[in-house]
């Protein structure tokens, strides 16, 4: 299927390794030119040398959860390209945490990292897709959003912050040609989950593979998703075939989460 995306600027926070690394590769094979960030500069280099081999990539180490940073990778971008196409925010998760371990300075961390991260690119970059009447905006946020799960008290509740600015978001920019959308991601084959995995043997004393037999149960495909798959939801969402989905969280779990809605 032709995707309509060929040329345009897409930038995709934490995109050195797992899920965001596998959409900065699937919008390069869809023909865009990229702007990527992470934290670690070696990893960050890593990622651009590869996809270096399929189109032009800007790479800015920084921090999406701190505003000093955030400002510099966006001045740093629209100097090299003027303006972003395709929006894709991302970042690591919050720490693994019930109600009852979390502090206030967990709450304002994962805030930062999670929610202010988004809404800082979403605000630098909408007026120039207005303008152009085009654009395309994709959070990725969990699963959680549609079913907490009981140690991620930080992702159930923010990451909701996050699906309720872009449905907002997207009633006002639909007929400007800008779309706004989420994915609720299910457990996908990265780094992420291997450590989710090992801070619950620790906690409960089970041995790693019982806890991923125990993970696959959830799961009626009985398998995790390959971040390539994810990649390939967002590169769609992304593309000109898309542009009436819009004010959607959609997810990609396997079947995992229960709702029928
Ligand atoms: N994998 C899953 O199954 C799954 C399921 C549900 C939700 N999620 C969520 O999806 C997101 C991505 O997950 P993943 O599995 O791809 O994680 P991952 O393998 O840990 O990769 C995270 C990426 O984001 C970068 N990053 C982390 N913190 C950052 C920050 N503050 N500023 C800029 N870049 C940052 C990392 O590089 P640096 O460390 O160098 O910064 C890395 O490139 C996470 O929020 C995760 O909670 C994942």
């Amino acid at each position: 299927m032709e995707l309509g995306i060929q040329g345009k600027i897409a930038f995709v926070g934490g995109a050195s390794q797992g899920l965001g690394r596998a959409v900065a590769e699937a919008l390069a094979d869809a023909g865009c030119r990229l702007a990527i960030c992470a934290r670690n500069p070696e990893r960050l280099q890593q990622a651009q040398q590869e996809l270096k081999q399929k189109t032009e990539v800007l790479a800015i180490p920084g921090d999406l959860s701190k505003k000093e940073d955030v400002d510099w990778i966006i001045q740093a971008v629209k100097a090299h390209y003027r303006h972003v196409d395709i929006l894709v925010s991302n970042t690591g998760g919050p720490r693994s945490a019930t109600f009852f371990e979390v502090t206030d300075e967990d709450w304002q961390q994962a805030f930062d990292l999670l929610f202010m991260s988004a809404w800082r690119l979403t605000r630098a970059f909408i007026d120039d897709m207005i303008e152009n009447r085009w654009g395309r905006i994709v959070y990725l946020t969990s699963l959680t959003v549609k079913q907490p799960i009981g140690h991620l008290i930080l992702s159930n509740s923010i990451r909701l912050a996050i699906v309720g600015m872009a449905k907002t978001l997207s009633n006002d920019v639909a007929d400007k040609g800008v779309t706004v959308n989420c994915i609720a991601t299910g457990m996908h084959r990265t780094d992420r989950i291997i450590d989710l995995l090992k801070a619950q043997a620790v906690r409960t004393g089970q041995p790693i593979e019982e806890l991923e037999k125990a993970f696959y149960q959830a799961i009626p495909a009985r398998r995790l998703g390959e971040p390539s798959e994810l990649a390939d939801l967002v590169a769609f969402l992304a593309s000109e075939r898309a542009g009436f989905i819009t004010g959607t969280t959609i997810q990609i779990d396997g079947g995992q989460i229960q709702f029928v809605l």
